[in-house]
């Protein structure tokens, strides 16, 4: 097996909770995981990715973590954590699972210690505690402001019940963030890595990598607010002050800072150490392409996440821009490519929704399969899902809860899967019922009424996969061209034309060779001599424009 692998693989996220589940729970877990897992390695993907699935009191759905070395009994235990990569690996799919190095649980040992013990202690410099201002420190250190809404400290009280000194998070209060300048951390942190390549598994999606190093006067931030809105998915329009709204986070007091390459390369370290073909790939919300090449120097990550593309509105110009920028400089790394993802609305949604943006993430998939690098699938886009409009009363991310509803947050993305049947849960377990409540139309959306529709989306994706598969030895192993045409951008990789008209109307254009791939139900089009609207195409030979 070749050690760089991932670099054309695609990789299948799976989000535990909501993949499925073994037995009665509304909840998903590992075994429920295994029972699923042929169905994901039908479809042709290289490697999974496993959200998390350790010991968490769930404040952030398992991103708020009490015990990195261990598996939540609502999700199984060790033994079906290596149960699982045992069967991915008979199945012929590499394991990457999630570290999340930036912060840990409010119930972690450590964070419990800290809290018990005095100021200035070892146990409380393994976080970021510090005395409030004024002149009875009721204010908060500085002005930091947290991912979730809020300011990014929490007080404390003392045993005695009075007031004292503060915490940070950059994300829950429930999450405190680890000190990466203790040597502690840095130690703990590193054997959780060889704890989980000692199971087996082949790499690791590191989460909030662009946050790990603060900078330690702990100086306030300028445009504190403007900070954070700069990584908000939903603010961001494509326009040049949105992108320059994205240069705020640079070398920032909380992100991005050039101190934390110094951890990373501790990171690449320990894998270099166990084997050759393993994979880091780093969320890094940071911009421009530069900054994110600093992820991916020869010894640190070995990817970084696209945010870049996965933002990008759709319309020729802004895809074609982004293809261009991400392909621009190769040499930096291989390109990684994601539209959704857990914590963002799913592409059909974001493309508009109802048919017409399904039809526009299925002509977004086609256009990215055929590009070159690796590409991240989240579970569900391959059945064409939308974000679900999940009630006020069942919504859980803390996003919503700590911006007082006036952020929806990310559970409409995160409702457990259909699987089977035509009444919820739709085969995710014996349960009627699920965490999230799934729509009732998705009777015809289920893997299994997808699998008897030869048009559907899942066998659309199904077909991509074979077709890359085949040719990625010969047409797509070459370097693209991307050209652009009003509404149609057009992507020649050796003989092989990818073209996709992000239009609503048909486009003529005269093709020479055959259609091998259509994004569209109905591919009689072709024959006509017009590309229709929102759809990509996969052709032999070249286009033009009559
Ligand atoms: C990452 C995760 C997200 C989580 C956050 C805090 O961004 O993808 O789901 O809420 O980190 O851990």
């Amino acid at each position: 097996m070749s050690s760089t692998w991932w670099h054309d693989a695609v990789i299948y996220q799976i989000y535990p909770r909501s993949f499925r589940a073994s037995g009665s729970q509304t909840q998903g877990d590992l075994q429920g995981v295994i029972a699923g897992l042929a169905s994901i390695a039908a479809l042709g993907v290289d490697a999974v990715w496993l959200s998390p699935f350790y010991a968490s009191p769930m404040a952030d759905s398992g991103y708020d973590i009490s015990d990195h070395r261990n598996v939540d009994p609502r999700f199984g235990s060790l033994d079906d954590a290596r149960a699982l990569i045992n069967a991915a690996h008979e199945l012929g799919l590499r394991i990457i699972v999630d570290y999340v190095p930036n912060h840990v649980s409010d119930q972690h040992v450590w964070f419990q210690e800290a809290l018990n013990s005095p100021i200035d202690s070892m146990e409380r410099n393994r976080f970021h505690f510090r005395d409030g201002k004024g002149s009875d420190g009721s204010e908060p250190p500085n002005n930091w402001i947290s991912v979730f809404n809020g300011p990014a400290w929490t007080r404390t009280t003392n045993a005695d019940g009075s007031p004292g000194q503060w915490y940070l998070h950059l994300f829950a209060p429930e999450q405190p963030d680890v000190n990466w300048t203790n040597p502690q951390v840095q130690q703990d942190m590193l054997d959780t890595l060889r704890f989980w390549l000692d199971q087996g598994v082949d790499g690791f999606r590191v989460d909030v990598a662009m946050g790990m190093a603060k900078d330690m006067t702990y100086a306030d931030q300028d445009d504190a607010q403007g900070l954070i809105d700069a990584i908000r998915l939903d603010l961001f329009d494509g326009s040049p002050e949105s992108f320059e709204r994205r240069e705020l986070v640079n070398n920032s007091r909380i992100f991005d800072r050039d101190e934390l390459h110094e951890y990373v390369r501790m990171m690449r370290a320990v894998l270099d150490s166990y084997r050759d073909d393993l994979v880091s790939v780093a969320e890094a919300w940071v911009y421009p392409p530069e900054r994110a090449h600093r992820y991916i120097r020869p010894d640190e990550f070995h990817q970084i996440f696209n945010f870049d593309f996965l933002v990008a509105p759709w319309d020729t110009q802004h895809l074609g821009d982004a293809i261009s920028r991400t392909l621009a400089d190769m040499t930096a790394g291989t390109p990684t490519w994601a539209l959704d993802n857990h914590d963002t609305p799913r592409v059909a949604t974001r493309l508009g929704g109802g048919p017409e943006g399904v039809a526009r993430a299925r002509a977004l998939m086609c256009l990215t399969l055929a590009l070159p690098g690796s590409v991240y699938i989240y579970q569900g886009q391959e059945l064409g899902l939308e974000d679900v409009n999940v009630p006020d009363s069942e919504r859980d991310d803390p996003v919503w809860h700590r911006s007082g509803g006036a952020q929806l947050g990310r559970d409409g993305a995160r409702v457990p899967l259909p699987w089977a049947g035509d009444a919820p849960s739709f085969g995710f377990s014996t349960s009627t019922t699920t965490w999230l409540s799934q729509p009732h139309q998705w009777a015809s959306l289920t893997r299994e009424a997808q699998q008897a529709d030869e048009q559907s989306t899942l066998n659309l994706v199904r077909r991509a996969l074979d077709i890359r598969h085949d040719l990625r030895d010969t047409s797509l192993a070459q370097h693209p061209t991307v050209t652009i045409d009003g509404e149609l951008l057009i992507l020649r990789r050796d003989d092989i034309t990818v073209v996709t008209n992000t239009g609503q109307d048909p486009r003529p254009i005269s093709t020479t060779g055959d259609l091998l791939l259509c994004s569209r139900r109905v591919s009689a089009d072709h024959a006509q001599g017009s590309i229709p609207g929102n759809t990509t195409w996969w052709l032999t030979g070249s286009v033009s424009r009559p």
